[in-house]
């Protein structure tokens, strides 16, 4: 179907997800099957990003997360970790104007302290460039591990409990997520995952408990808003029953 009519029919539904996560995959084997380098495929999908935040915006999702590198991403060829870093760059410089005037608010979460100062700067940039827009607020996940996020978390609360100012009955599920880098933020309704792989690669794993997955074929550049609105039509038939049976009605 065409993106008009699907974003129509999406518009007719009273649910779209509140929170879309998307783990951006397939870049290196787009390339490698055009006889290009992998950075050419990661520079491709940087057109496809553009294509999902326009497409949210019009659909109505409230918040965006894309898993853009992981911190096990640290281990590739650093020509790759370069041209990846080179990308993030240009893609601030040339979006962060159109990202505020679409109302895009864009955060840039993960262990930061890895990426180098230039690139850090740009980060900093396009935050407050952005700040305050109230359309989409997009996470951009860099330098991102779930297992990560949830040890500092219990870092940071184990360290409160040994100066005396918490004890530990006191850590619950909201306490320890309002110290991740989505705190404030609901967890994703939908997970996309693009190339075929059927796996969450270390991401996001406390606030997918209950999220929905979608796996596509699709390889990240070629992922369209089309794609993102099919997701999304999909995602209007699943039952999510929460471990409870169908019907009952969601309380608390
Ligand atoms: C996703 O594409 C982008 C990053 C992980 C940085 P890949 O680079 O993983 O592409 P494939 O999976 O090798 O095709
Ligand atoms: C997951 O893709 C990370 C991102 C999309 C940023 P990978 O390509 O790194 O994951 P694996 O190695 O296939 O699990
Ligand atoms: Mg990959």
């Amino acid at each position: 179907m065409e993106s008009s009519k699907l974003l129509a029919k999406i518009r007719l539904h009273d649910k779209v997800p509140r929170h879309v996560a998307i783990i951006m995959d397939g870049n290196g084997r787009w390339a490698e099957s055009r006889n290009l380098p992998r950075t050419a495929g990661h520079r491709a999908g940087m057109e496809a990003v553009t294509e999902v935040i326009e497409g949210s915006i019009e659909a109505g999702v409230e918040v965006l997360t894309l898993f853009a590198f992981s911190t096990e991403n640290w281990q590739r060829p650093s020509i790759e970790i370069d041209a990846l870093m080179g990308l993030l760059r240009l893609y601030i410089n040339k979006e962060k104007v159109r990202l505020r005037n679409m109302g895009v608010e864009v955060y840039i979460l993960g262990d930061l302290t890895k990426v180098n100062s230039i690139t850090r700067k740009a980060i900093k940039d396009i935050a407050s460039v952005t700040t305050g827009g109230d359309t989409l607020r997009l996470n951009l996940m860099i330098s991102y591990s779930g297992r990560n996020d949830l040890l500092e978390a219990c870092r940071s609360f184990a360290e409160e409990v040994s100066k005396g100012e918490m004890v530990p009955a006191e850590l619950s599920e909201e306490i320890l997520s309002e110290r991740l880098y989505t705190a404030g933020i609901p967890d994703p309704d939908l997970l996309i995952r693009t190339s075929g792989e059927f796996r969450v690669s270390n991401f996001m794993l406390w606030q997918i408990a209950y999220t929905e997955l979608s796996i596509v074929f699709t390889l990240w550049p070629d992922f369209s808003r089309e794609d993102l609105f099919d997701a999304i039509c999909d995602y209007h038939l699943r039952d999510r029953r929460f471990g409870r049976i169908v019907g009952q009605e969601i309380s608390g």
